[in-house]
């Protein structure tokens, strides 16, 4: 089956950051995208393509901009009842608000209403892939990615790994933890779009006992993920020194129980020192940035310039439930801002240049697919990936409409587009050539 998208079209081939800015995307204004069986045939100028399908209707989105599906590198799928709670820093607002909402999904048909409204929240911000944080409960893992099933999705996720410093309630052990992501394991990890990362929560809720269950797993399946937080909160390295008195850094927490890989996904990472980055670096690490949920529990600056010196794997997380939004351009907007504001921190010896809009573009699409070891089949437009696109509809607002037409460059309609979209901007979501809404 042939399907023929007519739109402007950008897509990244490589990082804008770590070469030259011009030849790291391709732009059409009148573009083609050519879906044949749910995977990209052809993109291209529309004058230039059109002809060779004369057989088939086109999809006019003239006017439109058509980009590849956003990926959002961390999320929680059991905190979206939660997203909006006032007035606490990480560790009270794990207390007061996190663990009661997650006790929940021990509650099959509750994970599973929760799972199909969450995925209708990601799906309306032009979202189509997530590395995604479940609750401890093996139930809640199921019904996520039975949901993501559903609806062809290419998702990760995993069971949360906690056995202690938390609720009686939400506990596992290191062998339970063990058996039920095995379990898990077998079960989804390669099946249709769906892959499992093996997630202890932090290192203040895990053992050394479960880090080593979960590194036994990691061993056992290579192939999956590890999905973790890192150096999020002032609060949170020093009890992980008080635990951990033997690590020479919260990082080196993880490295000596053997889980800092490839495909080990980092979220947050504020406060790295170099040797951290380095480590991140050498191991062929990823860093989540979540800038509206470090905003908004008063986490701290994620340093991007840090992460590009040392050519760590960057994506963009949302971090829902801390983090205030499902969408990916919002998340942008804030991303924006925190670099900015590192400028009024000039110690950290690091240049702030403002955060570049192609960059932004990048960290959205093809940066979070090398960030998830994906960018074999999702994150542009190249032949043979699978054709997950979102359609943003540039005249969604009077402001976003008028504001555009003030521009000159592609560049500077980006950053507009990055600063002044909201959800309305969304115009529809496409999950392997069809739409999801
Ligand atoms: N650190 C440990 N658990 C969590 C969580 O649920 N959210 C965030 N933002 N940080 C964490
Ligand atoms: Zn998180």
């Amino acid at each position: 089956m042939i399907q023929l998208y007519r739109a402007s079209i950008l897509h990244f081939v490589s990082n804008p950051s770590q070469t030259e800015k011009e030849s790291s995307y391709e732009y059409w204004e009148d573009g083609l995208l050519v879906v044949k069986n749910g995977k990209v045939e052809k993109v291209g100028k529309y004058s230039k393509l059109v002809s060779d399908y004369d057989a088939f209707a086109v999809t006019d989105y003239s006017g439109k901009l058509i980009l590849p599906g956003f990926i959002d590198t961390h999320i929680h799928f059991p905190q979206t009842e939660m997203i909006a709670s006032f007035g606490a820093e990480l560790l009270d607002w794990l207390n007061t608000y996190t663990f009661p909402t997650e006790k929940q999904f021990g509650n099959k048909s509750y994970a599973e209403k929760i799972a199909k409204f969450f995925i209708r929240q990601l799906l309306l911000q032009g979202t189509t892939t997530a590395l995604v944080f479940g609750s401890v409960h093996k139930e809640s893992v199921d019904a996520f990615f039975e949901q993501a099933q559903k609806h062809k999705l290419r998702m990760i996720a995993g069971k949360v790994m906690m056995d202690r410093n938390a609720p009686d309630y939400l506990l596992d052990t290191p062998e339970s933890s063990y058996a039920d992501s095995k379990e898990l394991i077998e079960k989804w990890h390669g099946k249709d779009r769906l892959l499992y990362a093996v997630t202890p929560r932090f290192a203040p809720t895990s053992s050394k006992e479960q880090l080593a269950k979960a590194k036994q797993l990691l061993e056992e399946y290579p192939e999956v993920y590890l999905h973790t937080h890192l150096s999020e909160n002032h609060g949170e390295l020093a009890w992980v020194k008080e635990l951990y008195p033997d690590a020479d850094n919260y990082l080196d927490v993880y490295n000596k129980a053997g889980l800092v890989r490839s495909k080990s996904v980092f979220a947050h990472s504020i406060y790295l020192s170099e040797t951290e980055w380095s480590t991140l670096h050498n191991h062929d690490c990823s860093v989540a940035f979540c800038p509206t949920s470090n905003l908004f529990l008063g986490s701290g600056l994620f340093n991007i310039q840090a992460a590009n010196k040392h050519k760590v794997r960057v994506g963009m997380g949302t971090d829902v439930g801390a983090g205030t939004s499902f969408s990916i351009l919002e998340t942008l907007q804030e991303a924006y801002k925190v670099n900015q504001l590192r400028k009024a921190f000039p110690e950290e010896g690091y240049e702030h240049e403002p955060l570049d809009t192609l960059e932004a573009f990048y960290l959205a699409t093809l940066g979070g697919a090398k960030a998830l070891h994906l960018d074999h089949v999702i994150g542009n437009f190249e032949k043979g990936k699978e054709a997950d696109f979102v359609v943003l509809d540039l005249a969604s607002s009077e402001l976003l409409e008028f504001r555009l037409n003030q521009c000159k460059s592609l560049e500077e309609k980006l950053f507009v587009i990055q600063m002044l979209s909201d959800s309305r901007t969304i115009e529809q979501t496409y999950i392997l050539g069809q739409p999801a809404l």
